[in-house]
């Protein structure tokens, strides 16, 4: 009987783990990873992350970042949001391995961080400044989820699902600063993923999948900058 039950789990718990389709980042063998951004580390071998610098060399600026200080420009922007993620690599060394990011999201007036979605990572956001901020996510059901935030608020975005972040005030710009659970969350704008791919997905899926014509997907993908 014993045997009878190992057998069946066994293929059944290998089939769900292999399709499960986003795992965590793998755990810490070590307290911490400080990424190793030399030349010579890069060439030396690959892995799934970045390689990590002795221990012994390790300085408690590894473990800062002023990545996020800084207001970026988002007027100039597509939709009006600018970014900035922290990077291992290049601006938050120790935090390589942790499974972590933070992002500093800036919306212009009337900006939109359009809906997308971040197939590796959880996200919580807090409003550091703004007041007119609408933010939002959708689940598998299509059911939609918004709140308006006030500053000091947060809202978490599931992992994986479409979400938006949308500044409703004409005049005055917004913050928000954002945790992700993964040093590499990934991001796929819907607009972007959909009407200025490369090489562009063929007209007749367009048409199809939005009920639109051709005329449409070229106005579409010109306003979108392609
Ligand atoms: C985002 O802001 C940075 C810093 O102000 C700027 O260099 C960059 O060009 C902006 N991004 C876009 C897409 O305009």
């Amino acid at each position: 009987m014993r045997a009878n039950l190992t057998t069946l789990l066994f293929p059944t718990i290998l089939f769900f783990r292999f399709l499960s389709p986003s795992k965590p980042d793998p755990d810490l063998l070590h307290d911490y990873c400080i990424a190793d951004t030399s030349a010579a580390a890069a060439q030396s071998f690959h892995l799934n992350g970045l390689p990590c610098l002795d221990p012994a060399l390790a300085q408690p600026s590894h473990f800062a970042t002023s990545a996020l200080s800084k207001s970026t420009n988002p007027a100039a922007t597509l939709f009006g949001f600018n970014v900035t993620l922290t990077n291992p690599a290049t601006s938050f060394p120790g935090a390589n391995a942790q499974g972590l990011s933070m992002a500093r999201i800036d919306l212009a007036p009337g900006g939109l961080a359009p809906p997308h979605a971040h197939p590796r990572a959880s996200e919580v956001t807090l409003l550091l400044q703004g007041t007119l901020v609408l933010v939002g996510f959708v689940d598998t059901s299509y059911r939609l989820y918004t709140q308006q935030l006030r500053p000091g608020d947060a809202f978490v975005f599931p992992k994986g699902l479409v979400h938006f972040l949308y500044n409703f005030d004409p005049v005055a710009p917004a913050v928000l600063l954002s945790g992700l659970s993964s040093q590499s969350p990934g991001a796929q704008l819907a607009p972007l993923a959909t009407f200025r791919t490369e090489p562009q997905i063929i007209e007749d899926v367009l048409k199809k999948a939005f009920k639109i014509n051709g005329q449409d997907v070229q106005r579409i993908q010109r306003n979108l900058g392609g």
